[in-house]
């Protein structure tokens, strides 16, 4: 492609490249060179273009690229691996994906570098930009586990386990630690840095799950400006609270990896995830706001239950168990 051997140019040239010698180094015109920088400029790269100099790259976009996760991950990983450059929503892609091929396995990873429809929780979109975030969907099978695939209780602790999996690896690679507000918003600097959304496909005659797709969606590059008004005061970046930028594909490879732990320690590790979980917990001890469809509701969020429930209990002195739903809490 023009775009990638003109971007190769302007990588082995140590200084200024007029356009004139890419384009007879490459036997192309000079508007296809034109036109190759105006596209790799829209895809992030940073071009100088000086008058009678030429052009010269100041700096690459953090592009997630197979090579560079297959040399994190070694290339037996990358078989199980489906990425998408754009996708509507991986959660998607590997639901389709699933039915297309009933026998595919569990740990097979959906991952993309952009979302066009990126699905949060309760209907709600997640804003999922071109060269910003980390849209990552983990395929699990039950029957790959030794516990009772016809029993959803036991299944949703996955995604508590899944916080914290997530934690591990951005702690890993960022050296900071988020927050987890229940029931699985990760927060730094008080704001929500990642999201996750698990959705389950149950047969309603035997109640079995067939398959549970967990999709974990994180902040990576974003600036202020990148994410729509309504947003700022809630939603953060990694690059805004550690103040530099990271690698996505590191990151993704050591997300990868913690889920890899995951799905290598369930059940058995439920008492190393559940502490770990509970020390965690950014709303233990605070006053909440119970939200139901009905309304909303002041608590004091007393402990994470062994379950991972949220005990809450009300001003009457009433108590309850929330094993789904939203609360909010003042930080
Ligand atoms: C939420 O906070 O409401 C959950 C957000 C989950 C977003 C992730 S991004 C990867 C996966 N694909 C989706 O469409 N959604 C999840």
């Amino acid at each position: 492609m023009t775009k990638d051997s003109v971007l190769a140019a302007l990588l082995q040239s140590k200084n200024y490249i007029s356009g004139e010698t890419i384009s007879r180094s490459l036997q192309i015109s000079r508007a296809a060179v034109n036109q190759a920088v105006k596209t790799l400029r829209a895809e992030g790269y940073e071009i100088e273009s000086v008058t009678n100099r030429g052009y010269r790259l100041l700096s690459s976009p953090d592009r997630i690229t197979r090579g560079a996760l297959e040399a994190i991950l070694g290339c037996g990983r990358m078989d199980h691996i489906l990425y998408f450059e754009s996708t509507d929503s991986t959660n998607r892609r590997l639901q389709e994906y699933v039915l297309e091929h009933p026998d595919a396995p569990n740990g097979l990873i959906a991952l993309a570098n952009e979302q066009t429809a990126g699905r949060g929780r309760r209907g709600r979109s997640f804003a999922s930009p071109k060269n910003m975030g980390i849209y990552l969907s983990l395929l699990i099978r039950p029957e790959s586990f030794g516990t009772d695939p016809a029993s959803p209780a036991n299944w949703t602790a996955l995604t508590s386990w899944t916080a914290v999996a997530i934690c591990n690896a951005i702690e890993n690679v960022c050296g900071m630690r988020p927050g987890i507000k229940w029931v699985n918003d990760l927060l730094l600097d008080k704001k929500k840095i990642c999201g996750i959304l698990t959705q389950m496909d149950m047969e309603t005659e035997t109640a079995e799950i067939r398959d549970i797709i967990i999709g974990i969606g994180v902040n990576v590059q974003e600036e202020e400006q990148d994410f729509p008004e309504e947003l700022r005061s809630i939603a953060g970046s990694l690059y805004q609270a550690a103040g530099k930028r990271l690698s996505r594909s590191a990151l993704a490879a050591e997300m990868i990896r913690e889920l890899d732990a995951l799905c290598a320690a369930w059940p058995e590790g439920h008492a190393a995830y559940l502490s770990q979980y509970r020390k965690d917990s950014l709303v233990t001890g605070r006053p909440i706001r119970v939200i139901t469809a009905s309304g909303e509701k002041e608590a004091i969020a007393e402990r994470i239950g062994d379950d991972f429930a949220l005990h809450v209990r009300y001003p009457d002195g009433t108590t309850q168990e929330l094993r789904g739903g939203e609360i909010s809490v003042r930080l």
